[in-house]
């Protein structure tokens, strides 16, 4: 790939983690793992994840925990990002559908 081209996809992808959108298919996702949402309650998710859990440190990828871990993970921090218990909720419900699975035993 030409130089320009190369710094080109790195100005428009940037460096961080890709937070996957919004699908019905992460609905479904979310379903098989015990968790009951919806499309607007990911759409909350997603949004809090990306504006307020970037703050203090750099967006994680959602995939670098597992869905055994974020809601521990979502009480400790969003005490740290003061969010209200429905917010709490919304975050966990997108990162159990966006977080790894449990690996298989
Ligand atoms: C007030 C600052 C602050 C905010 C806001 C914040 N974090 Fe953190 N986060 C930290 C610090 C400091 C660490 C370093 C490790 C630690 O103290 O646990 C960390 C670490 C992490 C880790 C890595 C933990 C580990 O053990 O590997 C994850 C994942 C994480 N934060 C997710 C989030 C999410 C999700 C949100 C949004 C609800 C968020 N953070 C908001 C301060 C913050």
């Amino acid at each position: 790939m030409p130089r320009r081209l190369i710094l080109l996809s790195v100005m428009l992808t940037g460096c961080g983690p890709v937070i996957p959108p919004v699908t019905p298919d992460l609905v479904t996702t979310a379903t098989a793992r015990g968790v009951i949402t919806d499309l607007p309650q990911l759409e909350r998710g997603r949004s809090l994840y990306t504006t307020r859990c970037n703050t203090c440190h750099a967006l994680h990828d959602p995939l670098e925990k597992t869905v055994a871990q974020w809601p521990a993970l979502v009480e400790i921090m969003g005490a740290r990002a003061y969010l209200p218990e429905p917010h709490r909720r919304d975050l966990l419900a997108f990162l159990m559908a966006t977080g790894a699975p449990l690996s298989p035993r």
